[in-house]
């Protein structure tokens, strides 16, 4: 109903006497400041994003149609949250704006328009770059050193998160090249890719963690930790968009500044665009809308921004927002719905995984009908009953989820959710570890487990067996060729051709994937084999720590928990799998079959001045052979690759260099000469 009203008013406004505004507009502020405390205090939003952003639209109307009703405190008059005590508090030597939103192509024209107008020439050009779904922070250097960082805070004052950002290995400690001004600021957004979210929060579910809702929300948790051992162990990143200020030169367009920071060794996004007009604008615009979820991260929209430096003063800055940029957002991902019930699913490790059954709705372009709950924990905290009106959301490849009840539109009739007491595929009595958020179904032969053992078997991230999708998991099983994931590896051709649409290519494909997939790492082993507790990352770790299956079954319960990254829980876990006879069939299966069960030596994880930066050598090299170039690049913790694409961050160039100088330019890669490459190795010793 909160929509309905908000439309009504919104449209009745330009009616609106002041004394009803003032009316209005005190209603406004209420309901803001009820959902911020609802959004930030208790992490459990009633309203989605584009709930709210109707009722701050509403109240940013009437403030400008009535100026005299804004106030200081007016929720429209702040940036973001109070800076934490704890930390420190930094003050901004200039302070961290917000942006204006356009919400549609109109909304952007008008902008544009204003800005024409009041520079008072015809048009000028654009820079747009991703809106990154994460926290801002403000990085000072000093003689290329980096030297402090902080939060936005409430845009003046922030917090000193210092020791926490040097944790994160692309912010970097020291910059490339000598000439640069003597101290300055840039500004990013610190993020979480959409995998590392989905890991931490896996984990954190083994751990009887609650979960962060969003990567946004993962990323700023990750920050804003007082132990900066929590923030190293998060994988986080950063995508720095703007020069803060800077006693000394620098160029005097945002567009050759972002290339220019690139250049010192920043992590600038290469998806940016430089433009003459607002059509091409609104294009660029259009294909990200699309494609937004190709990006490995999330992005709400995208800014744009005035590329000559010297029309921002004229501009300049209404309350808090800037007239020289716009955040141009995405429609939502976020829509509310009905629940209608709440069913569980048996996972692979026969863990009880309740969900959300949806009366079906449009999210982000796509039809969503179910909805991940997680545990019963999660559905106690975030208190959702059969029968509410929740909201979901769903970003990319993440599985749509259930954010929290809508309580206003509550009945009265909703029904509590009872997790069952026993397995609701095979009926045996569930079992709940002390201490766990999970139950389970200890039944190894219960059917729902064989399946998901056998489908997160071959899933991507495990095996990664191509072209055996759940379907052909399910016809296995059934027809009895495969009881347990090892026996994957002893089918024959006549078995495969003679299932049903299985033709003879699908056969010859599906074994040579299934050949394929004896070589994978040990760490896709060890996570394949479907041990509670071990999610992806922590297989990875104990491939590392163990560097074989066998060292890793002889391994004590202790000897596991000494091991910093795992706890007691997973310790116990890995011993037991191990102990049990059944497990050990399958492993002896696997090696019978030549499924490799050690790992080979691995390269260290990219450490170093150039970590993070991606160099194309082209032509050829006076001083070396290009392997030898592309050796000192690694050693400084770079990657060197052979082609150009957007994501190179430099191009050495030697004698006759072919087309990949062309595209270089074209991407606005930053090229160096031979000259400057040797220099640059120099400078970091590794000559
Ligand atoms: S420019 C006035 N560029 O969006 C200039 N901000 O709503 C403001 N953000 O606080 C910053 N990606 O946290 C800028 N490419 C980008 C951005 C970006 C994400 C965030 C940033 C800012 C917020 C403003």
């Amino acid at each position: 109903m909160r929509t309905t009203v908000c439309y009504t008013m919104a449209v009745v406004a330009s009616e609106m006497n002041l004394y009803q505004a003032r009316q209005r507009v005190e209603d406004l502020r209420a309901q803001i400041r009820y959902h911020d405390y609802r959004y930030y205090v208790l992490d459990s939003p009633e309203i989605s994003d584009a709930e709210y952003d109707k009722l701050m639209r509403e109240l940013r109307g009437l403030e400008a149609q009535f100026p005299q009703l804004i106030t200081p405190d007016s929720p429209t008059q702040r940036v973001g949250g109070e800076p934490v005590e704890a930390f420190g508090v930094t003050e901004h030597r200039t302070p961290l704006l917000s942006l204006a939103n356009a919400f549609n192509y109109e909304e952007l024209k008008a902008w544009y328009r204003r800005a024409v107008t009041i520079l008072e020439i015809e048009s000028f050009p654009l820079v747009c770059e991703p809106k990154i779904d994460g926290l801002a922070v403000a990085l000072v250097y000093e003689d290329g050193r980096f030297v402090q960082g902080a939060t936005r805070g409430d845009g003046f004052r922030g917090e000193n998160v210092t020791e926490n950002l040097r944790t994160i290995r692309s912010i970097p400690m020291r910059l490339l090249g000598k000439k640069m001004p003597s101290r300055f600021e840039v500004r990013g957004e610190v993020y979480m890719s959409r995998v590392a979210f989905e890991r931490l929060n896996e984990e954190r579910t083994d751990q009887g963690q609650p979960c962060f809702a969003n990567p946004r929300n993962a990323a700023a948790g990750s920050v804003r930790q007082l132990d900066s051992r929590i923030t190293a162990q998060r994988s986080l990143d950063i995508w720095v968009y703007q020069l803060g200020w800077a006693d000394g030169p620098y160029p005097p367009t945002h567009w050759e500044t972002l290339h220019w920071l690139q250049d010192m060794g920043f992590r600038v996004n290469p998806e940016i665009g430089r433009y003459e007009r607002l059509e091409d604008v609104e294009r660029h615009y259009r294909q990200w809308a699309d494609r937004r979820h190709d990006l490995e991260y999330e992005i709400d929209g995208l800014v744009v921004k005035a590329d000559p430096f010297h029309y921002y003063e004229r501009l300049g800055v209404v309350g808090r927002e800037p007239r020289w940029a716009i955040a141009y957002k995405f429609p939502p991902i976020q829509a509310t719905t009905k629940l209608l019930s709440i069913e569980i699913n048996v996972g692979r490790t026969g863990s009880l995984n309740p969900y959300a059954v949806l009366e079906p709705v449009q999210v982000g372009g796509v039809t969503i009908s179910k909805a991940t709950l997680h545990n019963e924990e999660d559905i106690r905290r975030k208190d959702v009953r059969a029968g509410d009106t929740v909201i979901v959301q769903r970003a990319g490849d993440v599985i749509p989820q259930v954010v929290g009840p809508v309580v206003s539109k509550r009945t009265g009739r909703e029904k509590d959710f009872v997790m069952p007491d026993r397995c609701p595929v095979c009926g045996t009595d569930v079992e709940r570890p002390e201490g766990e958020v999970m139950r389970y179904c200890p039944n190894p032969a219960c059917p729902a487990q064989a399946f998901r053992w056998l489908t997160h078997f071959v899933s991507r991230g495990a095996m990664d067996i191509e072209g055996l999708g759940e379907s052909w998991c399910y016809v296995l099983l059934e027809q009895g060729l495969v009881r347990d994931p090892s026996d994957i590896y002893s089918l024959t051709r006549e078995q495969l051709v003679e299932l049903e649409r299985m033709g003879e290519k699908s056969a010859e494909n599906l074994l040579s994937a299934i050949e394929v997939s004896k070589g994978r790492p040990l760490a896709r082993l060890i996570f394949a084999l479907g041990i509670r507790h071990v999610g992806s990352e922590m297989a990875a770790i104990l491939a590392r720590q163990f560097g074989s299956i066998d060292a890793l079954a002889r391994a004590s319960e202790d000897e596991l928990a000494a091991i910093p990254t795992v706890g007691p829980r997973i310790a116990e876990s890995v011993h037991q799998y191990f102990r049990d006879a059944s497990n050990g069939r399958v492993i002896e299966k696997l090696r019978r079959a030549g499924v490799r069960m050690a790992e080979e030596v691995t390269p260290a994880p990219a450490e170093g001045p150039l970590a993070g930066l991606t160099f194309v050598i082209t032509g050829t090299l006076a001083s070396m052979p290009r392997s030898k170039a592309e050796e000192y690049v690694r050693q400084l913790g770079g990657s060197a690759s052979d082609s150009v694409t957007k994501k190179t961050n430099h191009l050495v160039v030697g004698e006759s260099p072919g087309s990949k100088l062309q595209k270089a330019q074209r991407y606005g890669t930053n090229v160096l000469s031979e000259q400057e490459f040797l220099e640059l190795l120099r400078r970091h010793g590794a000559m």
